[in-house]
């Protein structure tokens, strides 16, 4: 494991140069280096973000863009390469915006990068951002001979984000109060566990029935604000980059600093609820090494019906992939 504390981001679309800005401003390494196809693309973001690594917030950080010989004593490596939906064909009258009609696009992409990327490394944490997200992890964690925890997907991280905002934003409280995870598909399937949600502590149903808000919860509404998300955002600014770079960085941090959190991130399950050969997101503690443990966690019968649905939804688009 490199001793270096440097962090590699493939990629320089919206979302990796979004989280290269935001590993400058939380400071999470001392170096950070770009790669993308568009090697000017690469030069200009890195020559761009190294203007803001001489102010007081933020340390004295070396950016700079390269090669692949960049993963050799790297720490994290974060992949936001691949197409986004905006590169898709339109949608035919009655089809709706799915992460999923990307696999056959960004599956090559994901080949092409991780093929380059275990030339010099296996030992690198590495977060996969590009969609859909669980497909890809799945196969960059599978099919390199990669060590299989310290392949991890960003998954439900960033539903979980979305879903802190919006059930914080119903009772006017901090987002950080709202604990809980929305778990299963990075994708249309994902379910909020509201059977573990509590806020600071006090289980959602006993915090609802004690502070009235000035409106009921519609706990399936705000399940989907959450899957409509993203496409809200990208029918306004035609793209998602900050709340996935956030979600990323968060992940990177838990890494870089060994803090043992426990994240939602999409890892290949081994037999958890009799689930396998798929990556999905559950809790997982992520140490320096990649995901220590998985978390089974107690579901009730209609949230492990809503697991088995993401699990069976990827697996038929494994399937229609030959992966
Ligand atoms: C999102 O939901 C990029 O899939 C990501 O914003």
């Amino acid at each position: 494991m490199s001793t270096k504390n440097k962090l590699v981001i493939v990629g320089m679309g919206h979302v990796g140069a979004a989280v290269l800005n935001r590993s400058i401003a939380f400071q999470l390494v001392s170096e950070i280096a770009v790669i993308d196809v568009d090697k000017k693309r690469a030069y200009g973001e890195a020559l761009d973000a190294s203007h803001s690594t001489p102010c007081n917030y933020s340390q004295n950080i070396k950016v700079y863009s390269g090669g692949y010989e960049e993963c050799r004593d790297a720490k994290v490596i974060v992949i936001a390469a691949g197409f986004a939906g905006r590169s898709l064909p339109p949608l035919k009258p009655g089809e709706t915006r799915d992460r999923l009609r990307l696999a056959e696009r960004n599956i090559k992409v994901v080949h092409d990068v991780m093929t380059s990327i275990t030339r010099y490394t296996k030992e690198a944490v590495i977060i996969m951002i590009s969609n859909p997200l669980d497909i890809t992890t799945y196969y960059a964690a599978n099919f390199f001979d990669y060590p299989l925890d310290r392949l991890i997907g960003t998954g439900t991280t960033l539903e979980t984000l979305r879903f802190q905002r919006i059930l914080a934003d119903h009772y006017q409280i901090d987002g950080k109060n709202v604990n809980g995870f929305m778990l299963g598909e990075h994708g249309k399937s994902a379910f909020v566990a509201w059977s573990l949600t509590s806020i600071s502590g006090i289980p959602i149903q006993q915090f609802d029935d004690y502070y009235q808000p000035k409106k009921l919860l519609d706990r399936d509404a705000i399940a989907e604000e959450v899957i409509r998300a993203a496409s809200d955002i990208v029918d306004n600014k035609g793209w998602t980059n900050y709340g996935i770079a956030m979600g990323a960085c968060r992940i990177a941090k838990a890494v870089l600093f060994n803090e043992r959190s426990i994240l939602p991130v999409s890892t290949t399950l081994q037999g958890e609820y009799g689930i396998s050969n798929v990556a999905l997101s559950l809790p997982c503690i992520v140490t320096e090494n990649g995901v220590e443990q998985r978390f089974a966690v107690p579901l009730n019968e209609e949230e492990l019906i809503k697991l088995k649905k993401s699990a069976s939804t990827l697996t038929d688009t494994l399937g229609r992939h030959q992966i």
